[in-house]
């Protein structure tokens, strides 16, 4: 949480830090990641059988390195787009009877060669919870429920002998399901109204939860601040359900999805973009309150969160997700990065779960090529942030001059401020204090004051490169992270086009 008091460009800017305001919890899933069956991400990404950097099962050896260096906890699979037309009994059993089919959604051609089994095997290597969508486009509950019986249940039955005939005796117990991906949209295979949407999404949210209480679901909505989002979650978040027997204690809906990305070709308005995605979150988070003041839902069942799915800078006329929407990110989009990131540490209160989309290949940080990885710029913040921003969420004030151009959307002007520095704190649970500072300036740096730090070392983690345009490539590293130290005295410079991470021992 930030407030922030516009002041002239001239005048010395000042944060002041506020170790022992804790604000919120930060959830780790907040640094989640993404796989869909999209481009490269899982053929040749996360699965490369027979390259010599992959082990006995195909698995890319250097990418599960890099997801546990991330420390990412939780991966959403199999879409996306994809999951609208995906029959989950097509990946699972011997792979040489596993069926071919075409792929609607990028338009291409889905082997199955990849399926649930080898997804959940390779979440247990990697050491990070799976998160499966269901298929709301031309799949049925029936298949919905034979998937969780599938993974989850440890009964004398159809689809769970079928996971033990597959060579999987103990159940994966997977936890967080969605009820579809996008249904509003006009690109999604058997796209919905709100109001079919809603009705069907709580039935089989009814039947899901009668079959394993303990999984949490995920409601599909659209960017937080639409009519779809108020509408369906009107009609789902509700408590006195059959199933729940009036339990004060349990709720059919956990958390409402929301999908965002942000892209512009201008530096400032490419930076300030993800404040877009902060106004969202607000807006969403009144919408659930709304939901439950009016359907009279109890204080003791529990608050549904929010579970921004899918975020990111993507431009898809710049990187189409038929071609297979390989991004090259710059360093502006590293800073936009840090900025959506600070989004979600200062709005830690309302978000449960939060999945960069996409964790390789496709609009990712992380690049596959037969002989390696490339760690593209948008990598850095997002290491930086997963290493240190964690725990509690901590009260800032923020002074400093504000970027007064052309914001996309728009609507960003007028709804919320976009600062020069883009700030968030938080205290590890070890009494680190945490401070994270983006200066989106292209040309000035500024030295600030820093209220609350405490003299003596505090450590330096700087992310920056030589121009807005720069990016990282197999022979070239433009951008990477620095290290120096400060001794806390003093006014801070923030240098231009910059992100800064500073932590001191409270
Ligand atoms: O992440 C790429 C695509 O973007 C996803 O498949 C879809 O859900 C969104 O439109």
């Amino acid at each position: 949480m930030a407030t922030f008091t516009k002041i002239s460009e001239d005048e010395t800017p000042s944060i002041t830090i506020h170790p022992s305001h804790k604000v919120a919890k930060i959830n780790d899933n907040v640094y989640g990641g993404f796989t869909e069956h999209m481009g490269r991400c899982i053929y040749g990404g996360i699965f490369d059988p027979g390259n010599p950097l992959s082990d006995e099962n195909g698995y890319r050896k250097d990418v599960m390195e890099a997801f546990k260096e991330l420390n990412v906890p939780v991966v959403r699979y199999p879409g996306g787009n994809f999951v609208a037309t995906y029959h989950w009994t097509d990946g699972v059993g011997p792979r040489e009877k596993r069926p071919k089919r075409p792929e609607l959604a990028w338009l291409g051609l889905e082997t199955n060669e990849f399926g649930t089994d080898e997804f959940l095997k390779w979440c247990e290597l990697v050491g990070t919870e799976p998160y499966l969508a269901l298929n709301f486009g031309t799949g049925t509950l029936d298949e919905a429920l034979g998937w969780l019986e599938y993974c989850n249940s440890t009964q004398n039955t159809y689809y769970a002998n079928l996971r033990r005939q597959n060579g999987r005796e103990k159940p994966y117990n997977v936890k967080y399901w969605a009820l579809g991906n996008e249904m509003w949209g006009p690109w999604q295979v058997g796209q919905m109204t709100k109001e079919d949407y809603a009705k069907r999404a709580y039935q089989w949210a009814k039947a899901l939860k009668l079959l394993d209480p303990s999984i949490v679901l995920i409601l599909c909505g659209e960017t937080g601040y639409s009519t779809w989002d108020s509408y369906v979650l009107k009609e789902c978040v509700k408590w006195d359900v059959h199933g729940l027997g009036g339990d004060r204690t349990k709720s059919l809906i956990d958390m409402h999805s929301i999908h965002i990305y942000t892209a512009d070709s201008d530096h400032a308005a490419n930076a300030t973009a993800p404040r877009s995605a902060e106004r969202a979150i607000q807006i969403t988070s009144s919408l659930i309150d709304l939901a439950r003041i009016e359907n009279g839902v109890p204080n003791t069942v529990p608050r549904p969160t929010i579970c921004f799915d899918e975020w990111n800078v993507w431009d898809p006329k710049r990187a189409p997700g038929e071609q297979g929407a390989e991004e090259k990110y710059t360093l502006s989009d590293a800073l936009a990065v840090g900025i959506w990131l600070n989004v979600f540490i200062r709005q830690a209160k309302d978000i449960g779960m939060a999945n960069i989309a996409q964790s390789v290949n496709v609009i990712s940080p992380l690049m596959t090529h037969k002989n390696g990885l490339v760690k593209q710029t948008t990598w850095w913040p997002l290491l930086l942030f997963s290493k240190y921003m964690r725990g509690g969420t901590i009260a800032l004030n923020v002074r400093c001059a504000e970027y007064e151009g052309r914001t996309n959307p728009s609507w960003v002007r007028g709804t919320i401020e976009t600062p020069w520095l883009d700030c968030s704190g938080c205290v590890s649970e070890d009494g680190w204090v945490n401070l994270t500072v983006i200066n989106v300036h292209e040309e000035k740096g500024f030295e600030t004051r820093l209220e609350g730090v405490k003299e003596g070392t505090v450590l330096v983690f700087r992310v920056t490169g030589a121009a807005v345009g720069v990016v990282n490539t197999e022979s070239e590293q433009n951008v990477g992270i620095k290290e120096e130290a400060w001794d806390g005295k003093g006014l801070y410079m923030f240098p231009k086009l910059s992100m800064t991470l500073l932590r001191w021992k409270a």
